[in-house]
């Protein structure tokens, strides 16, 4: 598939105006902040992948653990014609899904979503070639704004894996769920990871590597408005800060300015000033309890059915139904 087979909900024109109003409303507050769907060009998407293979970045490899543990059974239980799969970046371990639905005889129709084109583009490309006669659609889009335009014939199975449900502050995370809920029929299937409470140490280190790469990960939103919006942030001259916060129980990542600056961005008719030590928070991520996921998932209408580790007890991973 190239490029343009995408189903393309979000264009360059659509994401410099999306992008132009997040910046006024963010750079414009009190406590600065930047939503984080903004780190994921084509360069924020590799970072991430990176990020999945460092040491101190146990999410990913412990959620692989039990798909690998749990995806025939998830097979087996959901009977999918369809798999969606929100927030898809590279769908590499979705793939375990994809070989567990294929096994059953059940998969028809697999369809990756995710504002990053790039990384869509390169996902969708390698698993039309690995998994033949499979109907892959892939759309780039906001899974805010986007999951009513989703194919794909029931019954379908939605994935958000990787803990990105943490991402969300919690009364948008509400919406998002509902939201999902929505967009499927009684009896359909929703899989979702979260990343567990844990010791502050191990949720710091994950954030804040060794090798750096979280940091420039997290200065990588500098650069996309840099790149979308013509300002002049020095991207290097921002200190990376993972900070626990145990009252909310979210990691919350910031870009610290050491001294006092100014910054223009002009594609959003903005200056900004930034006085010594003032950050901007670029991303929550929130840990999760299995009785909180619980009772969040059957506010917005669905009902856990299994619950998995991984057997060091890290992440969870929910199989829920939506109910009628
Ligand atoms: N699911 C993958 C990738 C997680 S990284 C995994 O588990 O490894 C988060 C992914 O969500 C990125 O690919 C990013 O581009 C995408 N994303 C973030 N915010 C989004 C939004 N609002 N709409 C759609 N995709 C989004
Ligand atoms: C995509 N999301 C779940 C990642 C997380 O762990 O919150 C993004 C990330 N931020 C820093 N490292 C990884």
């Amino acid at each position: 598939m190239t490029e343009s087979e995408l189903d393309i909900h979000r264009g360059a024109t659509e994401i410099a105006e999306a992008l132009c109003a997040d910046v006024r409303e963010g750079l414009s507050a009190e406590q600065k902040w930047l939503p984080s769907k903004w780190f994921y060009d084509a360069a924020g998407s590799r970072l991430f992948e990176d990020i999945t293979a460092l040491p101190e970045y146990y999410p990913t490899r412990a959620e692989r653990e039990v798909l690998a543990r749990e995806a025939a059974g998830i097979a087996k239980i959901t009977g999918a014609h369809t798999l969606v799969e929100l927030g898809s970046g590279s769908s590499e371990k979705t793939r375990l899904l994809l070989d567990g639905l294929r096994e059953h005889g059940s998969l028809r129709t697999f369809v990756p979503l995710d504002v990053s084109e790039a990384a869509l583009a390169e996902a969708v490309e390698a698993i039309q070639a690995d998994y033949p006669g499979l109907d892959v659609r892939g759309v780039v889009g906001d899974f805010t704004e986007h999951l009513g335009l989703l194919p794909g014939e029931p019954p379908r199975l939605v994935a958000f894996l990787g803990g990105t449900i943490g991402n969300f502050l919690p009364a948008d995370r509400g919406k998002f769920l509902r939201s999902v809920r929505d967009v499927l029929g009684a009896g359909e299937w929703f899989l979702l990871g979260t990343d567990l409470v844990k010791d502050p140490e191990t949720l710091v280190r994950a954030y804040d590597d060794a090798a750096g790469v979280t940091a420039e990960f997290n200065r990588n939103v500098l650069r996309v408005v840099n790149e979308v919006l013509g300002a002049d942030f020095d991207p290097d001259a921002f200190e990376h800060v993972a900070h626990w916060d145990a009252g909310n129980e979210w990691i919350e990542m910031r870009l610290r300015a050491p001294e006092a600056m100014r910054v223009s961005i002009p594609g959003a008719g903005l200056e900004v000033s930034f006085e010594a030590g003032e950050h901007i928070r670029t991303e929550i991520s929130a840990k999760f309890r299995r009785e909180g996921v619980t009772a969040e998932l059957a506010d917005a209408g669905f009902e856990v059915e299994h619950w998995w580790t991984d057997a060091g007890g890290r992440f969870g991973v929910s199989l829920a139904r939506a109910m009628s």
